[in-house]
């Protein structure tokens, strides 16, 4: 039996008289890469906020890693280990590469005024923060440019410093939203190949939402598909894409 790291159970959101979820289930595999599509207004976003901890739900369940994390705070969730992107503070763009991946690395005793006075523990924390920053860095093919101001770098480069960041922070599950927007598509490939990568070696697990599918597509294990607020298919890519239902709902949308 593959293991879930993340399971939604009827999950249901209203705003006002819209149901933008309508009682949705969903499992992501453990080291898969899994992405959700749908038309525009589909509630993809949404879904991805209900299990950030942006939105409550008004019905259903969502659980972690065995854990029930149903209502809990972003920073609740986050902190066991579920990273969207833009979670963590956008990086700042005049510290560097290097510098925007120390400061999100959770044993940063400078995020307590005593431990800070602790020369000792800066020492530990330097060593092995930068070491893990670097291997980081040069996995994500940004190795080069760790002395670079963040805003130097292009919408690509940043994305996958963000990604560097999440998983500097500890994150088991990556979830984002739309990464390849408005990236060149030579560059939104590598970020699918990056990806890709991140599962193979580092175990890690993906969920994106995405609508490029023809780049998306190539590099996913599993696809979720949303229309008007339900999940009306899931399967395999070369599945999915020729579901009537999925074709009908792009088609109608
Ligand atoms: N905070 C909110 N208040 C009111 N309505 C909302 C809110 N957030 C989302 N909606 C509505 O819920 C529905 C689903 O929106 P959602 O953003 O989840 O769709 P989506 O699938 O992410 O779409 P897109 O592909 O365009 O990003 C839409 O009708 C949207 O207008
Ligand atoms: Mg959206």
């Amino acid at each position: 039996m593959p293991e879930s790291v993340l399971k939604i159970r009827d999950v249901m959101k209203s705003f006002g008289g819209l149901v933008a979820v309508a009682g949705v289930s969903m499992d992501v595999e453990k080291n898969t890469l899994t992405i959700l599509i749908g038309p525009n207004g589909s509630g993809k976003t949404t879904l991805v906020n209900l299990v950030t901890g942006v939105y409550k739900p008004d019905r259903g369940k969502i659980l972690f890693d065995g854990t029930d994390i149903t209502g809990f705070p972003p920073h609740e969730v986050f902190r066991l280990g579920v990273s969207r992107t833009f979670q963590i503070p956008q990086p700042f763009r005049k510290l560097t590469v290097l510098e925007n991946m120390l400061v999100v690395h959770p044993g940063n005793p400078g995020e307590g005024f005593l431990s800070s006075l602790r020369r000792n523990g800066w020492r530990k924390f330097e060593e092995e923060a930068v070491e893990r920053a670097f291997e980081l860095l040069k996995f994500l093919n940004l190795g080069h440019l760790w002395n670079q101001e963040a805003e130097k770098l292009s919408g690509g480069q940043m994305k996958l410093l963000e990604v560097g960041r999440a998983l500097m922070a500890g994150a088991k599950l990556l979830i984002m939203d739309e990464p390849i927007a408005g990236v060149n598509p030579v560059l939104a490939h590598d970020i699918f190949k990056t990806l890709r990568k991140l599962k193979d070696e580092k175990n890690l697990t993906v969920l994106t939402i995405e609508h490029r599918l023809d780049i998306a597509l190539r590099y996913v294990d599993y696809v979720y598909v949303m229309a008007a607020g339900s999940m009306i298919a899931f399967g395999k890519p070369e599945e999915v894409v020729s579901d009537r239902r999925v074709i009908d709902a792009y088609l109608g949308g």
